[in-house]
């Protein structure tokens, strides 16, 4: 597994972009996230932030101290925190709590066999009738198994979250990092359901 906290103590943190997923800017200019809202691999927080920025109390997990330190050094809303955990090892406080939760390249950070892990810990995160938005990795470019980031195919996004969701709506994002081309990345909402 890789060693996340040593990737930014060494400043190696290609994924940070300094500023909120663009695909999540797009949905959030449409829709209203609302409740208590779970960030799992949240990084240094810039999704948590652009959140809590609408009013939501948004709380940022992730295994990285150092990450962890970096966020809070941002300025914050009252209303965003900021947790070191693993979300594959959820706590008993953080279970049946969350009306979302916002994935945003973390799935694609874990080791593929974890997959079904996370796939648990976001069923016990989130409240029956709550939601998960997830902005997925279709595509990497030039992947050659060798990630992390880990692509997901349609298919096993449909296998993974057969169980205990249901898939609202799912579509292609038009806005995206430049360095992530259209079609790169999906954003899928699933509401929670009975499992
Ligand atoms: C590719 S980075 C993405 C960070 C952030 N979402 C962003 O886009 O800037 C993956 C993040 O997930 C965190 N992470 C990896 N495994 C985790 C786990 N099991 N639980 C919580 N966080 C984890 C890493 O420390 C890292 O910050």
């Amino acid at each position: 597994m890789k060693d996340w906290d040593a990737a930014y103590a060494q400043g190696q943190t290609p994924w940070d972009k300094g500023k909120a997923a663009p695909p999540l800017v797009e949905f959030l200019s449409k829709h209203t996230i609302s409740g208590q809202v779970l960030v799992p691999g949240s990084g240094t927080g810039h999704d948590v932030r652009l959140i809590a920025g609408q009013g939501a109390d948004v709380l940022g997990l992730d295994v990285s101290p150092r990450a962890h330190s970096a966020a809070i050094s941002f300025k914050n809303f009252k209303n965003a925190n900021y947790r070191i955990g693993d979300f594959l090892h959820l706590t008993d406080d953080l279970k049946n709590k969350f009306d979302w939760l916002v994935e945003h390249t973390c799935l694609c950070a874990l080791d593929p066999d974890q997959r079904a892990n996370y796939v648990q810990s976001a069923r016990l995160a989130i409240k029956e009738g709550g939601y998960l938005l997830a902005i997925f990795f279709r595509e990497v470019q030039a992947y050659d198994g060798s990630g992390p980031p880990h692509p997901i195919t349609a298919d096993e996004i449909q296998a993974l979250f057969a169980e205990g969701f249901d898939r609202v709506t799912s579509y292609t994002p038009s806005e995206h990092y430049d360095c992530r081309p259209y079609g790169c990345e999906e954003v899928y909402l699933f509401r929670r359901c009975k499992s």
